[in-house]
């Protein structure tokens, strides 16, 4: 494994972070212009930088490709962790700055495709980083437009702009309410004296691209036939009903999650909080049906833990993470029990949040 001294021959010349993203209400809303409450994740990625001595761009990850070349005037990198950095450096020259040859050296103790939105992270740590060693302006915001395009165009990733925000404004502390339409937003206090649980099911997302792009269609479509610019725009749920089935419950989702949020972000108590969860997970497993067996059990097994408030899939679904409000102090014994319910059948659950003191001292550049 190479050190970063190794790489880049002595210290870089720039070095910046971004968080993953945990949303805690508002679930495929943001491609609707609706809103959403995530807050970021302890586990970070790490981008350091500095000018290459050859034409060439280099990138190097332990955790993810290895090791990408490429000529920095008309090259292109391979699919994988490189084309999110590259989408990153093509898109801040569209906008007239000049990139030279850079040497980038990407670390993270984010898992990858749990649903934390990993690519976020290492798309506005790329972006950080290229501000900071060139200098030029860019608000977080702006920024986080450049990385949801940079996923859209480099990635082929057709997703909304919630885990870009997120990871460019988001605090570990406070969740960011998010107008997807305006991108207007504001830090939101957590529910008070709880603490996050958050369990990767183990289970890959093998379904996620192709379902996500025919939900996504399919909210088109409701959108269309209610005569609205977005699902958004719907604000008398009773409206939906006239749609034929299929896109009823799918725009019955988005429009009473968009309310969960609004409700959630004027400030409700803890118990509240949890149940506007509950109803969001019951109502992305029976109307949006982005959910799993294994999702749903661990779900179950967390809501039947003492101390959790509520429990619900956090990102696109079909794989990946459940996040749970817990009562403060309880996280790390109530996590411990919902897993070990979970694990008894075979799977293969772990912890993401409470960090473990372990994953702390795994904290290390890989
Ligand atoms: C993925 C996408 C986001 C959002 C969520 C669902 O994480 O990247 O833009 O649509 O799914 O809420």
């Amino acid at each position: 494994m190479t050190s970063p001294e190794t790489f880049f021959g002595g210290a870089p010349e720039a070095l910046a972070s971004a968080p993953g993203r945990v949303n805690l209400l508002g679930e495929h809303t943001d491609y609707n212009d609706g809103f959403m409450l995530p807050v970021a994740t302890p586990q970070r990625t790490s981008v350091a930088l500095a000018r290459s001595h050859d034409d060439n761009h280099h990138f190097y990850s332990g955790t993810l490709d290895g090791n990408v070349t490429f000529a920095a005037k008309g090259g292109s990198a391979p699919q994988g962790f490189g084309s999110y950095i590259e989408g990153c450096i093509r898109l801040v020259e569209a906008t007239g700055v000049e990139v030279p040859p850079l040497r980038v050296f990407v670390t993270t103790n984010l898992p990858v495709g749990s649903g934390l939105s990993s690519s976020a992270a290492l798309e506005v740590a790329t972006l950080r980083a290229l501000r900071q060693l060139l200098n030029f302006e860019l608000d977080d915001v702006k920024l986080a437009q450049i990385a949801q395009r940079a996923e859209i165009d480099y990635a082929h990733v057709n997703c909304g702009i919630m885990d870009q925000m997120a990871s460019s404004l988001c605090d570990e502390r406070s969740m960011l309410f998010i107008d997807a339409r305006t991108l207007e937003h504001r830090l939101v206090q957590m529910p008070p004296d709880t603490e996050l649980i958050v369990i990767d099911s183990g289970m890959p997302r093998t379904l996620a691209a192709s379902k996500y792009n025919e939900r996504r269609a399919e909210c088109e479509e409701a959108s269309r036939k209610l005569g609205v610019q977005a699902l958004r725009d719907v604000t008398d749920p009773a409206l939906v009903e006239q749609l034929p089935d299929v896109l009823r419950r799918r725009a019955r989702h988005v429009v009473l999650e968009d309310l969960r949020v609004l409700e959630a972000a004027e400030g409700v108590s803890a118990e509240r909080f949890g149940e506007l969860m509950n109803a969001s997970h019951d109502s992305l497993r029976d109307d949006y049906e982005v959910s799993i067996p294994e999702l749903d059990q661990l779900v179950d097994a967390l809501r039947a833990t003492p101390g959790v408030l509520g429990a619900r899939l956090t990102g696109a679904g079909f794989g990946g993470a459940t996040v749970a409000l817990c009562r403060a102090g309880q996280a790390s014994q109530a996590a411990q029990a919902a897993l070990s319910t979970y694990n008894k059948n075979g799977r293969q659950g772990r912890i993401l949040i409470p960090v473990s003191s372990q994953g702390k001292e795994n904290n290390e550049p890989v």
